[in-house]
């Protein structure tokens, strides 16, 4: 699929057909979203996959204010509970803030990975959607994250079962300003 078309048909989907999903596949989405750039290139997201039991133990245990991402996670067939290595990004070698932006660059670099994830997983076929709604420590304890490493975010994955139409966007002339 060409980039543009990619970046602008990609969809947040939040209902899947009963079909699971290839590992060869997640691996191959894993290997383009490893190309996303970070910080340094510290490269400190971690992809982390969730099926069967271990998934229903996060639906179950892990969305206790929001019934929608419970109910959309425990239907799916994939959760991928995306983490980072801790104190890289954004640090210095001392241990120190580089910047004013403290540790963000941790989660600013998710960010980009998670984007490159979706968009690799939309070239497959696949659906998906970032849920930022979850108990941070209910996940943590489900799936023995080290101490070392947070979470930052959790991708549903599976192939869709609907076709969105994309909310409504905001005009590029509320969006830009050029400065010279
Ligand atoms: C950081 C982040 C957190 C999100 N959290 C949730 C969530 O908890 N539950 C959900 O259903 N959608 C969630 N979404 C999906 C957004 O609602 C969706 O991206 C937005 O409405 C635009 O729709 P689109 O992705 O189809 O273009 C999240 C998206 C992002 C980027």
């Amino acid at each position: 699929m060409e980039a543009i078309e990619c970046i602008k048909t990609r969809r947040s989907i939040r209902s899947f057909t009963d079909d699971a999903v290839d590992h060869f596949v997640v691996n191959e989405i894993i290997d383009a979203a490893r190309f996303a750039p970070s910080w340094k290139n510290t490269q400190i997201a971690r992809y982390v996959i969730l099926e069967g039991d271990k998934k229903a133990l996060v639906a179950d245990t892990a969305f206790k204010s929001f019934e929608g991402n419970a109910t959309m996670v425990s239907k799916a067939p994939m959760l991928v509970v995306l983490t980072y290595i801790k104190e890289r990004s954004g640090y210095e070698r001392d241990g120190s803030y580089t910047t004013k932006k403290e540790d963000r660059w941790q989660n600013f670099d998710c960010g980009i990975a998670a984007e490159a994830f979706c968009l690799a997983a939309h070239d497959k076929g696949l659906g998906s959607v970032i849920l930022g709604i979850f108990d941070e420590d209910a996940i943590a304890k489900a799936i023995n994250l080290p101490a070392e490493q947070g979470v930052a975010a959790l991708i549903v994955l599976g192939h869709p079962a609907v076709d969105p139409v994309a909310p409504k966007r905001k005009e590029v002339s509320e969006l830009v300003t050029f400065l010279s």
